[in-house]
């Protein structure tokens, strides 16, 4: 078995789905908090796979980590489980303290006591795989080099912060307690089951529902695109290959301002489902206030990952977000089931 966190959020529900159609791969023991972000609708399809465990439960929570490890004796661990929006941490860090922080601080020692009890290949074999983000590396202007994996760490949000946090606890315990870990860093996804509080699926759920697109001061600040099922198959080839104590930067090649962006989805649109008035959906686009602290420029420099393990995404952006949009337009069941009360709360508050 192999032991997921955050399983039911938008990249661990897609690494779940994946994994699981890999023939061969073994079962997974998802352990999830179904916050805000969590959505069991995203697993529907695993209802009756025996290879999917699911358990609702939280990562700081010791005794229930240390059991699920010593009863399914899991071969990896992979932490997907996070706060993930930066929006929320300006609004509430707290939680991103409590979960980012001292969740990861907590799993780090459950692993730790697990895999000291561990014997032979089983223990040479464990991986303790954390799941970060190319925003504990800061801002960059213009004509800055991409991140690579040697740049420091310049976090500028609560969520980046709590983040880097993470990143180095976890680089901790593999030089402290020799604990095997690895760590992606990875740029900005997007694709199916995207919680739509993050630009691309709020961009498409309220176009098509003839709402503002909501666009940040200029709308020029860049960020480095990826599709989630490619970022899933880099974690599959860190997991596999990946060096222990390593980290790798995983990007998409593909930066893009947001402004651009937005009026890509309107395209997409314009052509998959016209406006009954015959106008085009970036009419809708409007500037609002900028986000404190806004990062202007993400991008990652995957070089290394595609150097030592051969990694590359296959999806272009233009390939990417057209299925993308295809997806939202094909899965209104899902949208419904998301789109509840304490969402519309959130629109509220952060857009007025
Ligand atoms: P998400 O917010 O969609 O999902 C997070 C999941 O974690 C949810 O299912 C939530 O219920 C669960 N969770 C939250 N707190 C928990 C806790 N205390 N215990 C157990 N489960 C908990 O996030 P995402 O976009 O899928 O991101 C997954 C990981 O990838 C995060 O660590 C994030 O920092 C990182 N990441 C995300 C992106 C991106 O563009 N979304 C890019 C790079 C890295
Ligand atoms: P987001 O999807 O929140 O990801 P992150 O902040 O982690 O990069 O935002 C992506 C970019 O889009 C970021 O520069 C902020 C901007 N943005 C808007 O312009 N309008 C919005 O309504 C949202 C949610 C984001």
């Amino acid at each position: 078995m192999i032991l997921i966190t955050g399983g039911a959020g938008f990249i661990g529900g897609n690494f779940v789905l994946d994994w699981l159609k890999v023939p061969g791969n073994e079962g997974i023991i998802n352990l999830d908090k179904l916050t805000y972000a969590g959505n069991l609708a995203t697993l529907g399809s695993l209802r009756d796979d025996p290879r999917h465990i699911f358990v609702h439960g939280d990562i700081g929570d010791k005794e229930l980590v240390s059991n699920l490890l010593k009863q399914y004796q899991p071969r990896a661990i992979i932490n997907f489980a996070a706060e993930s929006h930066v929006d929320r941490s300006i609004h509430g860090p707290g939680e991103f303290i409590q979960t980012n922080i001292v969740g990861t601080f907590n799993l780090l020692e459950c692993a730790r006591e697990y895999w000291d009890g561990l014997k032979g290949s089983e223990k040479s074999q464990f991986r303790f795989h954390h799941v970060s983000t190319d925003e504990v590396y800061g801002s960059l202007s213009a004509t800055d080099p991409a991140f690579s994996e040697t740049n420091p760490y310049e976090p500028n949000s609560p969520y980046s912060a709590s983040k880097a946090a993470s990143d180095h606890l976890v680089r901790a315990w593999f030089h402290t307690y020799g604990l095997p870990v690895v760590t992606t860093n990875c740029s900005n996804n997007y694709g199916p089951y995207h919680f739509p509080e993050k630009l691309i699926p709020l961009v498409i759920l309220n176009a098509i529902n003839g709402k503002p697109l909501p666009i940040y001061g200029d709308g020029q600040q860049i960020r480095d695109w990826l599709y989630v099922g490619d970022h899933c198959t880099a974690i599959r080839e860190v997991l596999a290959k990946g060096v222990l104590g390593e980290t790798y930067n995983i990007g998409g090649w593909n930066e893009k301002a947001n402004l651009e962006v937005v009026k890509t989805i309107c395209k997409i649109l314009d052509e998959l489902k016209p406006r009954n008035d015959g106008k085009s959906y970036a009419e809708q686009i409007t500037f609002v206030k900028d986000r404190p602290g806004h990062d202007r420029r993400y991008a990652i420099d995957a070089s290394k990952i595609e150097r030592e393990l051969g990694w590359r995404p296959a999806e272009t952006f233009d390939s990417g977000i057209r299925k993308t949009v295809q997806w939202y337009l094909d899965n209104p069941k899902w949208i419904e089931g998301v789109v509840s009360g304490s969402y519309r709360d959130w629109l509220q508050k952060q857009y007025n």
